[in-house]
């Protein structure tokens, strides 16, 4: 059985970590090959906010990283077969090209391509707060397909550490790549009656 490929895009917003765990949980599938690229002000990112061999540590893991300028790369076509690409984190500028169309790095190329086959683009767009460019174009990428995706975390787990927060936005964002496997992050149960205090009583659905 062919493998399922996953780009895995790393851009210049603050979140390395998400893009490290992402990397880490993807590789750890069976059957799934990671292809990586890092945009420059990503590198930067990622030593900054996770340690100098952070690169070096996620290169390892994938299948191929390919250079943010080489646009002649085999992830630049349609018809290399991929099933799908997650921007993590997706900073206001990829977002802004991915927006635009204006694909003059590998990164954005991609991701344009992911749109253009109708393919599974999540977007972690992470900045904040927002002015009104920044929410224009999450609507057009949502428009032309992608999923928005802010990493903003949950607390119905009540997690004890930042890197429970962190695995479960990975998890998340894997999931919504929606490969053919089951989901991975925990799913909420619903709340248990005897915790429930509010007046109706109702049950509630989180996600
Ligand atoms: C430490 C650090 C944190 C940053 N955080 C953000 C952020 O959260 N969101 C954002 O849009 N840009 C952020 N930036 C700015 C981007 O890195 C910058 O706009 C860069 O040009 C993005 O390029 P890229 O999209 O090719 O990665 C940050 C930069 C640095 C150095």
């Amino acid at each position: 059985m062919m493998a399922e490929r996953v780009i895995v895009g790393i851009s210049g917003a603050s979140g390395a970590v998400i893009a490290v765990r992402i990397v880490e949980k993807l590789a750890a599938l069976a059957g799934v090959e990671v292809h990586l690229v890092v945009s420059d002000a990503a590198r930067r990112t990622l030593r900054l906010e996770h340690g100098p061999e952070a690169l070096a540590q996620i290169a390892a893991l994938s299948h191929r990283v390919y250079p943010q300028a080489d646009i002649g790369a085999a992830i630049a076509s349609g018809s290399f077969p991929v099933s799908g690409m997650v921007v993590a984190p997706c900073s206001m500028r990829t977002l802004s090209a991915i927006a635009t169309g204006h694909t003059d790095t590998l990164l954005s190329r991609a991701a344009d391509v992911q749109l253009k086959e109708r393919r599974r683009l999540v977007l972690l767009a992470r900045e904040t707060p927002l002015h009104l460019g920044h929410l224009r174009n999450m609507c057009t990428v949502t428009e032309m397909g992608a999923i928005v995706m802010p990493p903003v975390p949950a607390f119905y787990h009540r997690p004890q550490t930042v890197a429970e927060i962190v695995d479960h936005l990975a998890a998340r964002a894997i999931d919504l790549l929606a490969l053919s496997r089951a989901p991975m992050a925990r799913p909420w149960q619903g709340e248990k009656p005897d915790t429930d205090l509010s007046p109706t009583n109702q049950s509630k659905e989180w996600t």
